[in-house]
């Protein structure tokens, strides 16, 4: 099986990468070549420290949730784990399909014992004895890496009955999803597991709670779980000392757009996004940055000193989300690249909740209007896509409803788009 292709992540094997350093370095489809790499050093020292002492070191590193969110992972596996019912699951979260998010799959396809390997940790952290990995449909290679993987730490005791003869059971059953955006959203995830529509459910209860089949369940993104190896191997201290101190550790961005090296990049939180763009070779003319994705929102290419932080980017107005960065020149043309997005949003709707539902098809055609009118006489419909972009945050029941409206209103709000 050949690794990823070195596109996808510019910087492979160079020294101090901390989430990418097998990445295109070892063979993903040798336990022994991940071993032989520090595999398997972090589930050693988990089973040393006991279920309580992992999830003590992951609360003291700090790490948060990387899908987008970032919740602390430490305080939901301690609630999760804390849970009076026997039964609690772990899910990890690999529909990734976020428009320009492309890092859990880099991870999966070069480096999949780690997330085996991670999965297993977390299961052990929380008392699970079943983990599930629910992976975008639109992955194959990494359904047939991770596979593979699978079956290999099966085979060599690294899954099932007794784990490494340490007395604990655990084993990992992949799902895929079937092309629905929404089924990203954790409790539309696990409806879409359960065998029902995936629509999200009202939240709380939250999953630590009641979540996979009404069981406290701890529900992670791939990227999240990758960090938990270097906490242990590391330890918290050395881990958190990387980063700022409200983002600790390292992040993975995926770059791509206008610029000459588009690929993943890690680099620790605090970085800013100009030195980020400034690796991937940013292009003359740039126009705008798209940052979290389609539910993020844009910067101008005067803002390029925002620090690459949860609290930098929440205190410029901006997100980091996931960590997309999509990069546009000026041969972009604004209008058209703003319904995209809001053609994206009116296809994944779930169509439960009428805010959502009825919303982002408004968006749509007041978006589509302008851009027929090449500008003209925007402003009426500028003031509806406000009054539904309102609606739509305050009401909707899940995230993709509430996020809507953002990358439109930063366009007209940072970018002047339409003046
Ligand atoms: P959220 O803020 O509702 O929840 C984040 C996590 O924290 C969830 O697991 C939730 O269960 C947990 N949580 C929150 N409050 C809690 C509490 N009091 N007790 C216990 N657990 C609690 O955010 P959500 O809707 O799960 O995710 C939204 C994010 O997802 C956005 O930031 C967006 O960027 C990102 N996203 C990422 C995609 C991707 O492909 N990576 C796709 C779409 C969205
Ligand atoms: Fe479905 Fe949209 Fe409502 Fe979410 S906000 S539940 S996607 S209709």
């Amino acid at each position: 099986v050949e690794p990823p292709a070195a596109a996808a992540v510019p910087q492979a094997g160079r020294d101090g990468l901390v989430l990418l350093s097998r990445v295109g370095v070892v063979d993903p489809s040798s336990l022994d070549d991940y071993r032989a790499h520090g595999g398997y050093t972090a589930l050693r020292r988990a089973f040393a420290i006991g279920a309580a002492g992992v999830i003590r070191e992951v609360t003291e590193s700090g790490l948060v949730g990387r899908g987008g969110a970032a919740f602390p992972t430490g305080r939901k596996w301690q609630a999760t784990a804390s849970q009076p019912d026997r039964t609690h699951y772990l899910v990890c979260n690999a529909d990734e399909s976020e428009p320009g998010t492309f890092k859990d799959r880099v991870l999966m396809e070069g480096d999949p014992y780690a997330l085996v390997e991670a999965m297993t940790v977390a299961g052990f952290a929380v008392g699970a004895r079943q983990g599930y990995l629910y992976l975008r449909g639109e992955y194959p290679r990494a359904l047939a890496r991770l596979e593979h993987a699978l079956g290999q730490a099966r085979a060599r005791g690294l899954l099932g009955d007794d784990i490494l003869g340490q007395g604990y059971s655990f084993d990992i059953e992949i799902r895929r999803g079937a092309g629905a955006y929404i089924c990203g959203e954790e409790t539309a995830l696990f409806n879409s597991i359960e065998g029902h529509r995936g629509e999200p459910r009202s939240k709380p209860p939250f999953p630590v709670e009641k979540g996979l089949f009404g069981r406290p369940t701890a529900e992670n993104n791939v990227e999240t779980l990758v960090n938990v190896l270097p906490v242990l191997t590391m330890g918290a201290q050395a881990y958190a000392a990387v980063g700022t101190g409200a983002s600790t550790g390292p992040k993975l961005f995926c770059v791509s757009g206008s610029v000459d090296r588009p690929g993943v990049y890690e680099l620790p939180f605090g970085a800013t996004l100009g030195e980020l763009l400034e690796l991937a070779g940013v292009r003359e003319g740039l126009r705008a940055v798209l940052l979290g994705g389609a539910a993020g929102g844009f910067v101008r290419p005067d803002e390029l000193d925002i620090p690459l932080t949860f609290e930098g980017t929440r205190e410029a107005g901006a997100t980091l989300g996931s960590g997309v960065v999509l990069a546009f020149d000026g041969t972009v043309p604004l209008p058209r690249l703003l319904l995209r997005i809001a053609e994206f949003f009116r296809d994944e709707s779930c169509g439960q909740c009428v805010p959502c539902r009825v919303g982002t098809v408004r968006q749509e055609e007041a978006l589509h209007r302008i851009a027929e009118r090449r500008g003209a006489a925007a402003e009426p419909d500028i003031a509806l896509l406000r009054e539904v972009g309102r609606t739509m945050k305050d009401a909707s029941i899940c995230g993709l409803g509430q996020t809507a409206w953002n990358a439109v209103e930063s366009a007209i709000d940072r970018l002047g788009a339409y003046e």
